[in-house]
Order: C-alpha cells, then structure tokens, then sequence
C-alpha cells in the first residue's frame, strides 16, 4: 500500500518555523498534515492551501493519544513525521515542576508516543522518516532554561534510540537549531547580544529549517543524526 502521495505530518503549524515548513512542502508537492493548538491565521492559511488541520494539546497523555486517535482517522500511511511543536517556558519559584512536566509532555512524551504509534503509518510509505526539531542548547546546557534544555536534550535521545528500533525502514533524525527568528516583543539589546553569539551573526529565519528538513528526507544513508544548524554558535 501507499505510497508516493502519503502525506507529511509536522506538529505545531500554525506559526513560525512549522507554518514555513509546511507551506515550502505544500508548493514542493508534498500532502501535509499538521497540528496546531491555537486557531491562528496560519491555521486558515494552511487549509486554504489543501493541508489536512488536526487540533492537538500534547499537554497530557490524554492530548497526545486524542490527537493520534484523529490522526489515524485521517489517513492510514505516512511519508514522514516532523517534530516541531515546543514550548519555552521560564522556570518561576514555586511552579518549576509544573513547566518542567508542561515541557517534557511537549518535548518528550508526544514525540515518544506518535513514533510508537505512528510508526506502522510510516511502514506504508516506502520510505519513512521520522525528524526531532531540537535545539542546539543541549550541546551545553542552560543554567536559565535549565527544564527547556533537559527535555529537548532528552529528544536527542529518542533521536537515537527510534533510529535504531526502527532501522531500516524509517529513518529517524534531528536538526538541532541556535537562534532562527526573533520574537516580536525581543528588543534591540537583546538582538544585539544573541546575534553576537555566532560566528555568522545574523538571524536565518526558517528557510534553514526547511533545508535540514528535505536534506534529511532525501538522503538515504543518515539516520540517528542530529544536524547542527546554529551559525558556527560552537566557534566563539
Ligand atoms: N525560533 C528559534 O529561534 C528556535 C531556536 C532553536 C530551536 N527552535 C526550535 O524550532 C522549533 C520551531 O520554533 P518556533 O520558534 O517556530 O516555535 P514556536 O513559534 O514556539 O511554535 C511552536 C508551536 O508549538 C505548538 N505547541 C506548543 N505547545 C504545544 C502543546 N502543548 N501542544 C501542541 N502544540 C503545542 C504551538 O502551537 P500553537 O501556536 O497552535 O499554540 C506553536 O505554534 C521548535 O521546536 C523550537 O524549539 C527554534
């Protein structure tokens, strides 16, 4: 079964570096599937342009498994599945367990079950990858985002415990991104003082995403990789 025309699953759309990426795979011919939290304009945006929307929360195991329940009613194969819902939460006195669990439902818990419950979709396609948008702070930890940094570090794991469980059907990456897009609220300084981190010195937006993404799709030898994308941020 299935198929050059399985479609593409990448979580949290509706926005940003997701809405990118899915728009860039809806012009590259790609069926896409997404989903999205909020009913942004990048929601309407996306059905507009033939892309299948699925509300999810992957705030809690019931989220997670609702939101696989509706996905296996929508299709029964996959090309692949991109990980690029997050959350960055600060860590306040007093409800640091409650960001730490908020995060590691996000990062951690929704990417585990829909690989184990996504995988005999992606057996359909002929062939089958699975990609872990992380974050290049893992390489050294955070001592202010110290919970956003264990939980995506902990998504490196599963990068490479999937690609050996599921090798060598379905090829199972990261892209590990330092600064891709400014929030509108970051001011001057705070521009100023992240720019100044990489050797590059400039904010890339998510085009950069886009090409980690296809050259992860189309290589067929890597697998139980994590792409660094983060501007020589390692150099200084
Ligand atoms: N932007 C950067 O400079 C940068 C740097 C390093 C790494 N990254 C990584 O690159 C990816 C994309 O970044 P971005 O800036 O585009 O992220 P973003 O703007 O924060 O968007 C992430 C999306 O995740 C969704 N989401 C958050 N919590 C969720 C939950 N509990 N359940 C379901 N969906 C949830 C949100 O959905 P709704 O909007 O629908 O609520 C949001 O649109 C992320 O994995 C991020 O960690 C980004």
């Amino acid at each position: 079964m299935a198929s050059a025309s399985a479609p593409i699953l990448i979580t949290g759309a509706s926005q940003r570096v997701g809405l990118h990426c899915a728009q860039r795979l809806l012009a590259d011919g790609f069926p896409v599937i997404f989903s999205y939290r909020s009913e942004r304009p990048g929601v309407a945006l996306l059905r507009e342009q033939g892309a299948i929307a699925i509300h999810a929360d992957f705030a809690s195991e019931a989220g997670i498994m609702a939101f696989i329940e509706a996905l296996k009613a929508h299709t029964d194969s996959l090309r692949a599945i991109v990980h690029n819902a997050s959350q960055w939460l600060g860590e306040t006195p007093g409800a640091e367990a409650e960001a730490f669990t908020r995060m590691y439902n996000v990062h951690m818990l929704a990417p585990y079950l829909i690989n184990l419950h996504g995988a005999e979709l992606l057996s359909h396609s002929e062939f089958a990858d699975i990609v872990h948008i992380s974050d290049d702070v893992t390489r050294k930890g955070s001592s202010k985002h110290t919970a956003y940094c264990a939980t995506k570090a902990g998504l490196d794991s599963l990068t490479l415990s999937f690609a050996a469980r599921f090798a060598p059907a379905i090829k199972v990456n990261g892209i590990a991104p330092a600064l891709l897009m400014f929030q509108p609220e970051d001011n001057a300084a705070y521009r100023a003082q992240a720019l100044a981190k990489s050797a590059m010195g400039i904010e890339p937006g998510a085009e950069v995403i886009y090409q980690s993404l296809r050259y992860l799709l189309d290589s067929p030898y890597v697998t139980g990789t994590t792409l660094t994308v983060n501007g020589g941020r390692h150099l200084k």
